[in-house]
């Protein structure tokens, strides 16, 4: 009996496909389509796009190609006109938003190119106050070290108008990892600081990715820091115009 089921054609195993590693964002078929004064206004006309857990993107493309949408897209922040986003097994839309805002809390990391830091907070405080919703005892203590991880141990009772904007987008990365996010979207994170400021930033992020294995999706107009990534998507008018490999973290130090 054995001997015949062994002589027959192969069985198809199907455990090889699901041990097969699951992307941690599988993103088919997005679309996002806005009404304005003129009309519908087609932002992103059809994305498919996977990554790999652990892998870093660089999202680029011109300005409008819809590159900060994609992203408000895959924090849950942006409802998808159509298509589907499923990050580490879960897909969004099923989800309502307060089942997407507690998603996020404990999943997904977010930098804004503006910081989104809250003024009337200390700098401990704006980076405390994520982790306290989510009950963490020691969220103060966390904060603590992660300002300290991004060279603010000095400015923990600093309100973010009293912080140069160097240090201020180092407070929202330090809020942004603090719980330990399996995935980190960054929307131009250097885009307002100098070169030397800018570099610091990547720096803390990179080594982040490094050391934790942090998946990353890193919106950039600097090609050295997109080409650090491990691939380059490339937007344009809304759609992937392409994907391309990067050339490791050495495109940094080389510039
Ligand atoms: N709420 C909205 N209503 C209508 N159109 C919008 C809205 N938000 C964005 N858009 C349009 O969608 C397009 C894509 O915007 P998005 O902010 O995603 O671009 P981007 O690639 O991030 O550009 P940049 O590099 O300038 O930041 C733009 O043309 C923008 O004007
Ligand atoms: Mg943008």
């Amino acid at each position: 009996m054995r001997a015949h089921l062994l002589a027959g054609p192969a069985p198809r195993d199907f455990r090889m496909d699901a041990s097969a590693p699951q992307p941690l964002i599988a993103l088919s078929g997005i679309e996002v389509s806005l009404p304005s004064e003129a009309g519908l206004v087609h932002i992103l006309r059809g994305i498919d796009l996977d990554v790999a857990d652990g892998e870093a993107v660089g999202l680029v493309g011109p300005s409008g190609s819809g590159k900060s949408t994609l992203l408000m897209v895959l924090a849950g922040l942006e409802r998808p006109t159509a298509g589907e986003v499923r990050v580490a097994g879960r897909t969004f839309a099923g989800m309502d938003e307060d089942a997407l805002a507690l998603f996020r809390r404990d999943n997904i990391g977010v930098v804004f190119q503006s910081f989104h830091l809250i003024a009337t907070m200390t700098a401990l405080e704006n980076v405390a106050v994520p982790l306290e919703f989510a009950g963490r005892r020691d969220a103060f203590d966390r904060a603590g070290a992660e300002l300290e991880a991004v060279g603010l141990g000095h400015r923990l009772g600093h309100y973010p108008s009293q912080l140069s904007g160097g240090e201020q987008q180092r407070v929202a990365l330090a809020r942004a990892v603090a719980a330990g996010p399996k995935l980190l979207l960054a929307d131009e994170p250097t885009g307002n600081l100098d070169g030397a400021t800018g570099a610091a930033v990547i720096d803390l992020i990179f080594a982040r990715h490094a050391r934790l294995g942090t998946t990353l999706v890193l919106i950039t107009h600097d090609v050295a820091l997109a080409s650090a990534c491990d691939r380059i998507v490339q937007l344009k008018d809304g759609r992937i115009e392409s994907i391309a490999p990067g050339a490791g973290r050495g495109a940094l130090a080389a510039r």
